[in-house]
């Protein structure tokens, strides 16, 4: 069996090859975990290898829902620290997703930014486009969110960029309009925020600390990144130092509209994991243990994320590990 076997990572070994992927539950109380969320997570963290806990905002202008998590300045470190107790308590790594919703905040009482003046689908209004200032702050941000979920003890941080969110946003030629250093027309460009807050990240939370990066790979429409460029992204990303990659959609989202085969992103995880030498994780459509198994054996990926059917089957990782016995 593939799916049961240990991974190094980093400062970690994970026990096995699941990964809880992140999944916004809007069950944050004044924008911290509360009782039932702890519940929650420590519930799906039996048998888990890794959980990733869903994606917090790390300013209060990049905030993307009513009730999502914060990992931003004055947050409550105690109550981030009974989460990442809980999940450990139970044998599985954790790691938090920090984000800037960019031009999908839903908050229009502060500043609504992005890389360009756009308006997306999900936006409230239209974004300004971010001045040098901006970027310096929202890199601050970034950096300040990882040392928060540093010292409340997660094992590592991942960095959001994908579904449309705004470094998505940067990432995505559709979305990316600039001239500037950060300009859509280039790799360079498109990948300079990210590269910039992994190497800020980094220096913040010293080089054994697992950094992690959710890459929304491709966006599957017109204008939108491409799948031939993904090599080039990653290797930039890792040479910038993140140390796991975690593929998703871009603008698209987490489904490919019309696909139903397990493990629908792995024309992305494919090429990601060929360009690079750190571990790679494929999520969407796995259901079963049997399906994880295939992929793995496939080679397509490292670890195997596992979404709703973990968030409705508790036991899912129990279950999945006895029916490959
Ligand atoms: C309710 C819900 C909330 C989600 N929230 C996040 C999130 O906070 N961050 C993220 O990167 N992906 C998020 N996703 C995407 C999941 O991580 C995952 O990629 C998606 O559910 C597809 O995997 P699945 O088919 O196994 O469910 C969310 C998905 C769902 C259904």
């Amino acid at each position: 069996m593939l799916l049961n076997q240990p991974l190094p990572l980093k400062n970690l070994t994970l026990r096995n090859r699941i990964v809880m992927p992140p999944m916004a539950t809007e069950m944050s109380v004044n924008d911290e975990p509360a009782d039932a969320l702890i519940d929650y997570y420590r519930e799906r963290a039996k048998a888990t290898g890794l959980i990733i806990v869903e994606h917090e905002y790390v300013s209060i202008e990049g905030k993307a829902s009513p009730k999502q998590l914060s990992m931003a300045d004055g947050v409550d470190v105690a109550a981030y620290r009974q989460l990442t107790d809980a999940i450990h308590s139970q044998g599985a790594a954790v790691i938090a997703q920090i984000n800037h919703a960019g031009a999908v905040a839903f908050d229009v009482n502060h500043p609504v930014i992005s890389a360009s003046a756009i308006r997306l689908w999900r936006g409230q209004t239209e974004a300004k486009e971010m001045t040098l200032e901006d970027i310096a702050r929202v890199k601050g941000s970034f950096v300040n969110a990882a040392k928060v979920a540093k010292e409340a003890g997660f094992d590592g941080v991942e960095i959001h960029s994908a579904h449309g969110f705004l470094l998505n946003q940067f990432y995505s030629p559709f979305c990316n309009h600039r001239t500037d250093a950060y300009t859509g027309s280039t790799m360079d460009g498109r990948t300079r925020l990210h590269c910039e807050i992994i190497r800020a990240v980094r220096e913040a939370v010293g080089d054994g600390y697992l950094v992690a990066i959710r890459f929304g790979a491709c966006d599957y429409m017109k204008g939108g990144s491409r799948i031939e460029e993904i090599p080039e992204a990653v290797k930039r990303f890792v040479d910038a130092g993140v140390d796991l990659v975690d593929i998703s959609g871009g603008l698209n989202g987490y489904l490919i509209q019309g696909a139903t085969q397990p493990g629908w992103f792995a024309e992305l995880s494919r090429p990601a994991k060929e360009a690079v030498n750190v571990p790679v994780i494929l999520t969407g459509g796995i259901q079963t243990g049997q399906d994880a198994e295939k992929l793995l054996a496939e080679g397509v990926a490292d670890l195997i994320g596992v979404g709703r059917a973990m968030m409705q089957d508790a036991t899912w990782s129990e279950r999945a590990l006895a029916s490959l016995k």
